[in-house]
């Protein structure tokens, strides 16, 4: 099939059906139909990778036994990754002050855990780091680790992999940037920075599916799940916050996006803290 025709493939009403409904089941996703010709331009490039000519193969390839690899590009070509450094900057400053009361216990030879849920490219993870950093440089000696983990294999790819093309520096400083990546390489024009070497040794990046077991024997300080449950219905927003209610810290914190609420949270064992800001409940 040549790349015109792959163009005009369209995606029926009765696929879309198909796929919105793997989507929820996989990841938690809800696709509105509104976002159907979005959709449809991502999955022709699997299409196209696989040599289909309908979508109505996709969907029997999805759904049979043999596409547990296809549906892992299915979910990776439908979540959306945007992500900056240091996006909705208020956590970060409340992220010091955590460390502040936090610093006697680590120096004591105590631990300190964050989870960036949803960390998509790394962005918020290295962001969190280096404002701990920035505050405490002793940090780097102590035993403080960030865990960033997602459900697409290609960020999680790129986040291990730590290197940041300049359009994607937005938000670092130029002094940041000179204390705490290098000068990676020069692709296509553009220059490329890599996180340095005490970066990559405190935060970890796994795969891992909200939805899915929680394989973490440690509570957290601090988890950041940012502009992640907004693709999710109220439903499955509401079997998450106990979950996370389970893996804090008595007084830890969790941070959301700024579109994010849990609403009614003392029904989760959540106070409001601040924006978008919850502590659990005593
Ligand atoms: C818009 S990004 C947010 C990135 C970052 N937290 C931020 O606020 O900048 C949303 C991320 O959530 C991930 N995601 C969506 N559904 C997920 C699920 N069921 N489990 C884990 N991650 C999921 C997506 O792959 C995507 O990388």
């Amino acid at each position: 099939m040549n790349a015109k025709a792959h163009t005009n493939l369209q995606l029926d009403a009765a696929s879309f059906r198909a796929i919105a409904d793997l989507a929820y089941r996989e990841s938690g996703l809800t696709l509105v139909e509104e976002k159907a010709t979005m959709i449809q331009s991502r999955l022709r490039q699997r299409l196209r990778a696989l040599g289909l000519s309908n979508f109505q193969d996709y969907c029997t390839l999805i759904g049979s036994d043999d596409g547990h690899t296809e549906r892992r590009h299915l979910i990776s070509a439908l979540t959306t990754n945007v992500s900056h450094f240091f996006r909705e900057s208020h956590h970060f400053e409340t992220l010091a002050t955590v460390l502040e009361n936090r610093l006697p216990h680590l120096r004591a030879g105590g631990t300190m855990r964050i989870w960036s849920a949803g960390c998509s490219n790394g962005q918020e993870a290295v962001s969190a780091l280096i404002t701990l950093l920035e505050h405490a440089p002793e940090v780097a000696n102590l035993d403080l680790r960030i865990l960033g983990t997602d459900i697409d294999p290609k960020v999680v790819a790129f986040a291990r992999a730590g290197v940041y093309p300049d359009r994607l520096m937005g938000g670092v400083s130029d002094a940041l940037r000179a204390k705490y990546f290098t000068n990676a390489n020069t692709a296509d024009g553009e220059a490329e920075y890599a996180t340095n070497e005490m970066i990559r040794r405190m935060i970890r990046f796994n795969e891992l599916n909200l939805l899915g077991q929680w394989p973490m024997a440690r509570p957290f300080d601090l988890i950041l799940c940012r502009n992640v449950v907004i693709y999710f219905d109220a439903q499955t927003q509401a079997a998450l916050w106990p979950r996370f209610r389970k893996v804090l810290k008595s007084d830890g914190l969790l941070f959301l996006g700024h579109s994010e609420r849990i609403s009614d949270p003392a029904r989760f064992g959540f106070d409001c803290t601040g924006p978008t800001t919850y502590a659990p409940l005593a």
